[in-house]
């Protein structure tokens, strides 16, 4: 076929997906990266860090982006990470090297993020799931369960709500038990340094807290990164221990769950990196969370109850949600739900501004009132 042709082809289908330049997809921890970054996706998308001799300018730079992560968490440079192909994989491969060190069985709340599910389940692990308080894990709950052995999963900044559990007291119940801790701050780990430098909140969540082993935060959220780029650092080398030999490989080991690995992911997001820096990602931050003050002062004005936010999370109360999101699609808004609270849950992300929010809160109360 010929490019013009191909061109028509794909315009036809690029034309029936969401594009985050529309401002109408609000229920995704993704937003459009800026052209430099996506240029840098491009220039390195041959780089494969599965195979990381032929590309030790990609290692440099991914080295460079888990040196952020570390800055974020309140790790050393020493210490450890990867760039990896999303939070899923993270949280896996954080649950697989602690699986392989002896611990036995994975305790977390009912609003962790599936993918510990899986992991568990790969890992053939057992689950006890902890109670929750108050949208957080019930410490008290933590301490009569958590035995020697286990591995203690705390989210900082849920899927659901944005909640972080209070990884401070179950830092202590895991060393006093001699648990592991595993912290995802998938989302929250671009999110909380910088609510903390604004005055939102003082919460710690990486490894300044004593217990935290390792954190999965993921550069293709927060970070402005595009896919695939989630992230785990760790304090020691977890990655030693699901180490395979690899003998044709030019590293003779895979520490990693993927083979091939797409890295021009790791060029965007050290360029993402290098991009905002460290006061544009926090300006960043607190712009959505202007957006997310406004969202939920007009939800509330045009008479809908909307649960309190930690961070650019908002979950708005609505009956029939399920039915109330399928209308907002028809309409072109891509919305989810927490079928769990009842509510429609939008994340602020970058592209959601004032005025979408008030075109989408127009289509929201149409929608309400017909019901
Ligand atoms: C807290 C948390 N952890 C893990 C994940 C999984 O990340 P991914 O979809 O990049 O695999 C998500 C995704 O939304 C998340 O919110």
């Amino acid at each position: 076929m010929n490019t013009e042709d191909i061109e028509r082809i794909l315009e036809r289908y690029y034309s029936m997906d969401y594009h985050y330049e529309s401002g109408r997809v609000l229920g995704s921890m993704y937003t459009a990266v800026p052209d430099i970054v996506l240029k840098a996706f491009l220039k390195f998308y041959q780089s494969n860090l599965g195979n990381p001799g032929l590309y030790p300018g990609t290692v440099e730079m991914e080295r460079s982006v888990i040196g952020f992560l570390l800055k974020l968490a309140s790790g050393k440079e020493s210490y450890y990470g990867h760039i990896l192909s999303g939070g899923t994989e993270a949280n896996i491969t954080a649950l697989w090297a602690a699986r392989n060190m002896g611990y036995r069985r994975v305790l977390m709340t009912g609003d962790a993020h599936f993918s510990l599910l899986k992991a568990a389940n790969i890992l053939n692990m057992p689950v006890k799931y902890i109670e929750m308080k108050n949208g957080v894990m019930d410490i008290n709950a933590l301490e009569k369960n958590c035995r020697e052995k286990d591995i203690v999963v705390a989210t900082a900044g849920t899927t659901s709500l944005g909640y972080i559990d209070p990884i401070e007291k179950i830092s202590e119940i895991c060393a006093d038990k001699n648990a592991y801790l595993h912290v995802d701050a998938a989302f929250g780990g671009f999110v909380i340094p910088f609510l903390r430098e604004l005055g939102y909140l003082n919460t710690k969540f990486g490894f300044d807290v004593p217990a935290v082993r390792s954190i999965t935060i993921d550069p293709h959220k927060m970070g402005l990164a595009p896919y695939p780029a989630g992230g785990l650092v760790a304090r020691e080398n977890i990655f030693k221990h699901i180490s395979v030999p690899a003998p044709y490989l030019t590293s003779g080991e895979s520490e990693t769950l993927l083979g091939t690995r797409q890295s021009g992911s790791v060029a965007a997001a050290y360029v993402a990196i290098l991009y905002f820096g460290w006061n544009g990602y926090k300006d960043m931050v607190n712009e959505c969370m202007n957006n997310s003050e406004y969202l939920k002062k007009r939800a509330e004005e045009e008479g809908f109850e909307t649960e309190p936010f930690v961070m650019n999370i908002v979950n708005l109360r609505v009956s029939n949600t399920e039915h109330v999101k399928n209308e907002l699609f028809k309409l072109g808004w891509a919305v989810s739900t927490n079928p769990s609270y009842g509510t429609l849950r939008i994340v602020v992300m970058p592209h959601v501004k004032p005025e979408i929010i008030d075109s989408f809160l127009i289509d929201l109360k149409k929608i309400v009132r017909r019901l």
